[in-house]
């Protein structure tokens, strides 16, 4: 961003993650509604932030399902998708939503376990509660505030999510699953070393559920998961981590 001629400002609220940053943009923008333009990169916020971010990220979901048309002439039986605030999650649904043969599944990360701020897995564990002007499944506190959260992906770490999935999630549309730190390392190694992909580690959740489930389907079940982001950006992470003895580099495999 900085690059592109961006001034970054960092988040130094809280626990410094998604949350926070978008506490710190929503009270600049407030401040200085006149000269500001609010983005919002995920399909959280207000009305019509939800909509114009599913809107604008369903060219996924477009595009998935002209390419697997192509590749094997029929729908897929399975999209599966991380979700954080749930941008690349609905994007991929939306085309897919009216196909009911095709089960949506959206993954969330249960960080280090299911205990209070190990987590962020906001529709598996939430309960219904308003933040950042919208209605949705939450994490909360004793209090009733949003929860801390926690996962190994900074994209993932949100303690709400957007209001669409929760509204998937109570029509039983889609099903929403979690997917741990290590499953998900495990499956960035998996596919970086069997595909030469390095998938972003977000995603590497969704990819941890979909080699979950694999080895109980049919050999000809056609499961989509969408690849959201490149992992070039946590290459360094992981290095780190590994020097630290969180996580061991596994052997190469040809
Ligand atoms: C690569 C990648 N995938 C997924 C996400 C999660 O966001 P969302 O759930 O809105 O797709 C992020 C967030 O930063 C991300 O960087």
């Amino acid at each position: 961003m900085e690059m592109l001629g961006a001034k970054v400002i960092p988040a130094e609220s809280g626990q410094k993650t998604l949350k926070e940053a978008v506490d710190e943009a929503l009270a600049a923008w407030v401040q200085d509604a006149d000269n500001t333009f609010y983005l919002l990169g995920s399909a959280v916020g207000p009305h019509p932030y939800p909509l114009m971010v599913r809107e604008f990220q369903s060219v996924v979901g477009r595009e998935a399902k002209k390419q697997v048309l192509e590749a094997e002439g029929r729908l897929p039986d399975y999209c599966i998708a991380c979700v954080g605030g749930g941008s690349n999650a609905i994007g991929m649904f939306s085309e897919f939503i009216g196909d009911e043969s095709v089960k949506l599944v959206g993954v969330e990360p249960s960080g280090r376990g299911l205990d209070y701020g190990q987590h962020a897995a906001t529709l598996c564990l939430g309960e219904p509660g308003v933040m950042h002007g919208f209605n949705s499944y939450m994490l909360k506190d004793t209090e009733g505030e949003p929860a801390e959260v926690y996962s190994i992906s900074a994209g993932l770490d949100y303690p709400s999510v957007g209001p669409e999935h929760s509204h998937l999630k109570d029509l039983g549309r889609a099903e929403y699953v979690h997917a741990s730190d290590k499953e998900a390392v495990d499956a960035f190694f998996e596919l970086s070393q069997m595909e030469g992909i390095i998938p972003a580690l977000e995603s590497s959740h969704a990819l941890a559920h979909a080699m979950r489930i694999a080895p109980e389907l049919d050999k000809d079940t056609i499961i989509v998961v969408n690849l959201s982001g490149r992992g070039d950006k946590d290459v360094a992470q992981i290095e780190q981590m590994v020097s630290e003895g969180k996580f061991e580099l596994p052997k190469v495999r040809g």
